[in-house]
C-alpha cells in the first residue's frame, strides 16, 4: 500500500536503548540502537504472532477474520511492524476511510466543507512491555503520518482513534504526538461484560479542520 520504510544499522546514540530498568520499573530493556529496529508491512506468516501480541495488549478481542485481513499480502489496512532480531516488538494498523462511511459517532470531526475527503482511523498501536520508552511507537506512527502526508493522500484530511479513558500511557503518547481530544464517548467500549469510557483524539492533516473553525 505505501513505501517500506527500512531502518538500517547506523544509528545515532541519542535513540540507543539502554541496558536499565524502564521508567515503568518494570523488566529490563536489551541494549541495542534504535536504527537496529526494522519496519516492515506485516504479511500472512506473521498471523500468529500479532494475534499473540494484540491478546496481549488490548483488552478487546478481535475476530481471527481481522487478522488475516490485516496480515494479508494485499490488505487494504496499513499494518506494520517494528522488527527487531525477528522479533515483531511493535505493530500499527490503521485505514482510510471516505468520510461518508464513518460511524455516527465518529462524524463531526471534520467541517461539513470537507464531505468528499478520507480520514484515517488507528485501530491498533502496541509495543512489547520491554522495549517500550524506546521511541519504538513514534517510529511506527511517524511513518504511517509521513504516508498520510504525501501528495497522493491528500484528501486524507485527519487522523484519529479512540482509546480507553483508563489508558494514560497511550493518551499522553498521542498527546505529546499533538493529537488533541476530540470527543469523550461514555460507555464506547464493552469488555469483559463492562462498559469503559472511551476518548476520540484527532490529529489534522493536509489543512483538515474540525467543524468549529472558521
Ligand atoms: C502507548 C504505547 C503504544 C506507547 O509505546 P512506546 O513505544 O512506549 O512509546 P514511545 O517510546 O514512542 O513514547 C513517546 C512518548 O509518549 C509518552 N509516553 C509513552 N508511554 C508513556 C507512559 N507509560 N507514561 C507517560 N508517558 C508515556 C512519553 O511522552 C514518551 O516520550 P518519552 O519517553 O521521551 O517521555 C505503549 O505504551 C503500548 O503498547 N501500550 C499498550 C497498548 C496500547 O494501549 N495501545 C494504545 C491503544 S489506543
Amino acid at each position: 500500500m505505501a513505501n517500506i520504510t527500512w531502518y538500517t544499522t547506523n544509528g545515532s546514540s541519542n535513540n540507543s536503548f539502554s541496558t536499565m530498568t524502564d521508567r515503568l520499573g518494570e523488566k529490563e530493556v536489551s541494549l541495542c540502537s534504535l536504527a537496529d529496529v526494522q519496519l516492515r508491512f506485516l504479511c500472512p506468516e506473521d498471523l500468529d504472532e500479532v494475534r499473540a501480541l494484540c491478546q496481549e495488549w488490548f483488552p478487546i478481542e478481535y475476530p481471527f477474520y481481522w487478522y488475516e485481513e490485516i496480515t494479508s499480502s494485499n490488505s487494504s489496512f496499513y499494518s506494520l511492524a517494528a522488527v527487531y532480531k525477528q522479533q515483531i516488538i511493535g505493530l500499527i494498523v490503521a485505514e482510510i476511510i471516505p468520510h461518508s462511511r464513518l460511524h455516527e459517532e465518529d462524524t463531526g470531526i471534520l467541517a461539513k466543507s470537507f464531505s468528499d475527503c478520507d480520514i484515517a482511523y488507528i485501530l491498533s498501536l502496541g509495543v512489547l512491555k520491554e522495549y517500550r520508552r524506546n521511541g519504538i511507537a513514534t517510529l511506527l506512527l511517524d511513518s504511517l503520518l509521513r504516508n498520510l502526508t504525501t501528495p497522493e493522500r491528500k484528501k486524507v484530511k485527519a487522523a484519529f482513534l479512540h482509546v480507553l479513558t483508563t489508558n494514560s500511557a497511550a493518551i499522553r503518547f498521542y498527546e505529546k504526538r499533538r493529537f488533541r481530544l476530540h470527543t469523550f464517548l461514555p460507555y464506547y467500549y464493552s469488555i469483559k461484560g463492562k462498559c469503559k469510557d472511551g476518548f476520540m483524539y484527532v490529529l489534522y492533516l493536509n489543512d483538515g479542520h474540525p467543524p468549529w473553525s472558521l
